[in-house]
Formats: structure tokens, C-alpha cells, sequence
């Protein structure tokens, strides 16, 4: 096998989840809220710009933001569509806020989050009194809010993102929310609502609730770094056969951490240090130690599967050099988002010569250490290009990919982390940074 060290420190930027919700509850707050280490990446500006164009007063984005709220009422209607860009969270958290208001407003986004399925907003926002045309299932969408009613509503899949267009419908609208869901999806909404003054209740039943609000609190938060984007290093690192990486300031929410409990049960020599609260979240320094050869599959399902979501592609391209078969299970969400990941890890992982099969919800990967060739298509999915990245920055291994520049949708300078990490050039040299295939 040949080597490859790994040594130093990584710091990862802000998480996106995060950085969403903290301009938007700044946008509807009462007062000037401050935001440090925002995540400056494409996804996120789509919410800015959607936060502008309904007159919010949100500066550009950079390290330390100064928000004066528009309050909870203090939006108007867009001039034009709203362009959520590739971004999911920009489209249902917007939806569920602009279903408070009595105007129209049209969502609007690329061709990938063209695709992706809406009526699981629809629906409940409906219930709440909302009107919502959508294109089939998708965008583009039209919300026309006003007078909201409460609602108590029951997902069948775990999705923070229809949670939290279902309570902030409920904030903006000023009417109480209880939303359930069969496993914990990430719970930043309900966090930073909390900070924000407004009363939220979780039932032993996998429900939260919100009390009706009068106002929000202006918010004082610094965001941490994002853990889906430190799980690249953490893989690079556990790929690696001398050497840690640390990756500090990193979120360790308990929705959030799947990946990092996954990655332990492989083997890999994974460790949080210097745990402590910033601003009610839970956030330390990941220590991936170098763990090749000692890896080995697992089978990941179930609860812990909203915990990991976004990390699955990641986790498959890991299984693709551990012992064994690795199973991925209870994830057909897989394949609504950015991309089918599931059919295009798969589809990228044979191209590679690895072994790999496709089963409704989730995939099996029978991991070797043969060097993987070939040249990956990632859809336009930022998540596909770093996870493939990461198997490429393995000695031995020669993987191109057809939009590395797609990585700014979520984690900004990636490519350029990775070659400091790795000390070599990567598949990506010379895109950095920019997206050719997307708007
Ligand atoms: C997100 C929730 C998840 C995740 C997405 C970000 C959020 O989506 O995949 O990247 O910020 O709420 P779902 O809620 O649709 O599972």
C-alpha cells in the first residue's frame, strides 16, 4: 500500500445548517444581531439574496456580520423569484417564513434543486392556511401566506428541513407549531429559536412544539465549524497510513456525529477532545488518527441514519477500502438530494472498479485495496466531488472529476485544504473555486 501522511491542523469553515437559520432568525429578530463565521458558500448566499430581495437588511457575507431585524412582520413582497440556487434548506426554511406573510412569493432554483421533491412542504403549509402551487412536485413554487392556523403535524420521514419550514410558518404566522418525526433530525432551528426568546417544547414522543411568538430576540452567535465538511478530513485522515489530522472548533451537535460513531466501529482511530458549549452548541476538536489497513465494513441504518445523512457518500467511498461489505440501509432520501446519491455513488464507485450494488434505500460497498481509476461525474453534487476527492487523495489511486468547482456550494476552498493536507496536487487543481455547470 502506498503511503500517505497526514499532519497538522484543519480548520473547517462555518456550518451551513447554522448559517441559514442565523440570517434568517437575524432578518425576522427585533433589534441588531451579530453573527460571527457565517459560511461564505454559494448555498448560503442564496439565502442572502433571498433574505434582500424581501427587503431584510443582510450585509454582504463575511467573518463578523452586524443584522438590524426587519422584526417579525417587517418583510415585503420580491420584485422577482426568489433564486434559492442549489439550495434545499434556502427553499423550505424561506417557504415556511414567507408563509407567514400575505404576499406572493416564487421560488425559483437550478436545474438540481429543480428536481427535488416539494410537497413535503406544501402539505403541511397548507394545513397551516398557506396556498402553495408547485410544478408536479417542485419548484418552480408559489407561496401566498396570510392568516395562519396552529398545526400539529406528523412526518413520516425525518427531515429538519419541512420541521423547520413547519415552525417558522408558526413564528412568522404567530400561531403555535408541533411538528413529530420518527428519528431526531438535526435540532439547530429549535436551538436558536430557544435564543431567540420563543418557547420551544420537545415531547418524550419525537415532537417539539412552539408556543406563538410576538417577537424574536436579536441573536449573538458565533457558528461553528461545519462537521459534514470536517468529515472529509476526518476520512482523509483515517485513509492515511502515518500521521492525525486535528480539525478544531468543530460542531459536535449529537444529531450531527453519526459519521464520526460510524468510522469508530470501522476501526478508525477517531477522537473528540476539548469538548465544551459555545453559545448552546456543543463544539471540540475531531482527531483522526491515520487508521488504513485497519479498517473494516459496517452496516449503517436506522436512527443513526438522519445523524449522518449528508456523510453517507463519504462513508461509501471509506467502505470502498475496509474489509468487508458495508451496508447502508433506511436512506431513500439518498436519492433526493443534490443528486440520487445513492445510484450515483454507486454508478461512480464501478466506474472506479470498486465493488458496489444499489438496493432501494441505501447501497453495499465490498471494499479492497486496489487502486481505484477513472473519472467521476458528480451531477453538479458538491458532496460527490469532496467524498471522491478524498478517495483521490489516496496514494495509488487516480480519480478526476468532472465539476470540482461544485465543492463551493457548501465548503468553499476545499481543493485547496486538501493539497495543503495531502502535500500533493489533487484531481481538481486549477477549478478552484469556480462552478462552470451551475448557476
Ligand atoms: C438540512 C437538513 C438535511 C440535510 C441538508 C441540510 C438542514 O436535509 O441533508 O443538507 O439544514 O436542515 P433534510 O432535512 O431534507 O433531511
Amino acid at each position: 500500500m502506498a503511503a500517505l501522511t497526514v499532519a497538522g491542523e484543519v480548520r473547517v469553515p462555518g456550518d451551513k445548517s447554522i448559517s441559514h437559520r442565523a440570517l434568517m432568525l437575524a432578518a425576522l429578530a427585533t433589534g441588531e444581531s451579530r453573527v460571527r463565521g457565517v459560511l461564505e458558500s454559494a448555498d448560503v448566499h442564496s439565502t442572502a439574496g433571498a433574505l434582500r430581495a424581501l427587503g431584510a437588511a443582510v450585509p454582504p457575507l463575511g467573518a463578523m456580520l452586524r443584522i438590524t431585524g426587519s422584526r417579525l412582520h417587517g418583510l415585503r413582497a420580491a420584485a422577482a423569484p426568489l433564486d434559492c440556487g442549489n439550495s434545499g434548506t434556502t427553499t423550505r426554511l424561506m417557504a415556511g417564513i414567507c408563509a407567514g406573510y400575505a404576499f406572493e412569493s416564487v421560488f425559483v432554483g437550478d436545474a438540481s434543486l429543480s428536481r427535488r421533491p416539494m410537497r413535503r412542504i406544501a402539505r403541511p403549509l397548507e394545513a397551516m392556511g398557506a396556498q402553495v402551487a408547485l410544478t408536479g412536485d417542485a419548484l418552480p413554487m408559489t407561496v401566498r401566506g396570510g392568516a395562519l392556523r396552529s398545526i400539529n403535524w406528523v412526518n413520516d420521514k425525518s427531515s429538519a428541513q419541512v420541521k423547520s419550514a413547519i415552525l417558522l410558518a408558526g413564528v412568522v404566522g404567530g400561531v403555535g407549531a408541533t411538528v413529530r418525526e420518527p428519528e431526531p433530525s438535526r435540532d439547530y432551528s429549535e436551538r436558536m429559536l430557544r435564543v431567540a426568546g420563543v418557547s420551544v417544547v420537545a415531547g418524550n414522543d419525537g415532537s417539539v412544539t412552539i408556543a406563538p411568538a410576538a417577537s424574536l430576540r436579536a441573536i449573538d452567535i458565533e457558528v461553528p465549524g461545519d462537521p459534514s465538511s470536517a468529515a472529509f478530513f476526518a476520512a482523509l485522515a483515517v485513509l492515511a497510513t502515518r500521521g492525525e489530522l486535528l480539525l478544531r472548533g468543530v460542531g459536535l451537535n449529537p444529531t450531527r456525529i453519526g459519521f464520526y460513531a460510524a468510522l469508530r466501529r470501522m476501526g478508525a482511530a477517531v477522537r473528540f477532545e476539548d469538548e465544551r458549549d459555545q453559545g448552546g452548541e456543543p463544539v471540540g476538536t475531531v482527531v483522526a488518527g491515520a487508521s488504513a489497513g485497519d479498517l473494516r465494513a459496517t452496516t449503517a441504518q436506522g436512527s443513526e441514519i438522519p445523524s449522518m445523512i449528508d456523510e453517507l457518500p463519504l462513508l461509501a467511498c471509506v467502505a470502498a477500502r475496509a474489509s468487508g461489505t458495508t451496508e447502508i440501509r433506511g436512506a431513500a432520501e439518498l436519492r433526493v438530494k443534490e443528486s440520487d446519491r445513492i445510484a450515483a455513488v454507486v454508478s461512480n464507485l464501478r466506474t472506479l472498479g470498486a465493488e458496489a450494488e444499489e438496493l432501494p434505500d441505501g447501497l453495499r460497498v465490498t471494499g479492497s485495496d486496489r487502486a481505484l481509476r477513472g473519472h467521476v461525474i458528480t451531477h453538479g453534487d458538491h458532496r460527490l466531488a469532496m467524498a471522491f476527492g478524498i478517495l483521490g487523495a489516496v496514494p495509488g489511486n487516480s480519480i478526476t472529476i468532472d465539476d470540482p468547482g461544485c465543492a463551493i456550494v457548501s465548503f468553499p476552498g476545499f481543493w485547496e485544504l486538501l493539497k495543503r493536507a495531502t502535500g500533493h496536487a489533487t484531481s481538481a487543481e486549477g477549478s478552484h473555486g469556480k462552478r462552470p455547470s451551475s448557476a
